[in-house]
């Protein structure tokens, strides 16, 4: 086994009932440099919106990984019944009230067990769903990153929640953003970008969203982060949209949730 500095996590997030990009991913970050992963850092949001979320529990849950870390999003809160779906809006309330009826018993269970963010993944690394301050708290630009960045407990956290890959960080009082720039190949192909994290730095890191990107890809988005290297890479993977669409119509949710996946809005 290796030792603990040498450990790669899986960093994936708003999977969202969408099991053919989560295979996608997880088939791709088997062979991601020939090292695969050793752990699974779940950030939230397994399901609502796509039409297969008791899969999507059942693969992470029978998943071989070392160990797979969870956190609560807020559509797994409400499609399990903790909160209400006051707040969202009427395409994702339909999502949820229809996820509701669809999760098996046990699933239901489980996602009511979720713990809330953040939790610690290693040392001085959290794992949170929308921000190291509030779970539910949307982080989309530095702006929004800048007091979480100065007050967490921690150098370096993974969040999700808006679906938008990419790091905030800071240094004393100067500051970066990164998006991953794909600049080589396609859209067709899986591609990667490397973000090296500098000692002395804090970071807010976003693997993107698995199941339902909103930043103009319509690929799945995951990252893996390498502790001993101390870097994150972003990924994108192509996957069968047109499969996740015909689930998604087939079981009678809005044709929004289809129609969406393929422009990554
Ligand atoms: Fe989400």
């Amino acid at each position: 086994m290796k030792d603990w500095q040498s450990m790669r996590a899986l960093v994936i997030s708003d999977i969202h009932g969408n099991l053919h990009a989560l295979e996608a991913v997880l088939k791709v970050a088997q062979g991601c440099s020939g090292s695969g992963f050793d752990e699974i850092w779940n950030l939230g949001d397994l399901v609502g919106y796509g039409a297969h979320p008791n899969e999507v529990i059942d693969t992470l849950r029978a998943s071989p990984a070392r160990r797979v870390l969870h956190v609560r999003g807020n559509h797994d809160r409400v499609c399990c019944g903790l909160s209400s779906s006051q707040g969202f809006n009427p395409v994702a309330a339909l999502a949820a009230l229809w996820t509701r009826q669809h999760l098996r018993p046990e699933n239901r269970e489980w996602l009511r067990a979720l713990p809330m963010g953040p939790i610690e993944a290693g040392r001085g690394v959290l794992c949170v769903h929308g921000s190291p301050l509030h779970e539910d708290q949307y982080i989309a630009s530095m702006r929004d990153a800048w007091i979480p960045l100065r007050r967490m407990p921690a150098e370096v956290a993974f969040f999700g929640h808006t679906h938008l890959q990419g790091a905030f960080s800071c240094r004393g009082e100067s500051w970066s953003e990164d998006a991953p720039a794909y600049t080589e190949g396609s859209r067709d192909e899986v591609q990667q970008f490397t973000l090296a994290m500098l000692a002395g730095s804090r970071y807010l890191i976003n693997p993107g969203g698995v199941g339902q990107p909103r930043d103009g890809d319509w690929r799945a988005a995951f990252a893996i982060y390498d502790q001993s290297e101390r870097q994150v890479t972003f990924y994108r993977t192509p996957y069968d949209v047109a499969a996740a669409q015909g689930a998604i119509r087939a079981a009678g949710l809005p044709e929004r949730l289809a129609a969406r996946l393929t422009t990554g809005r």
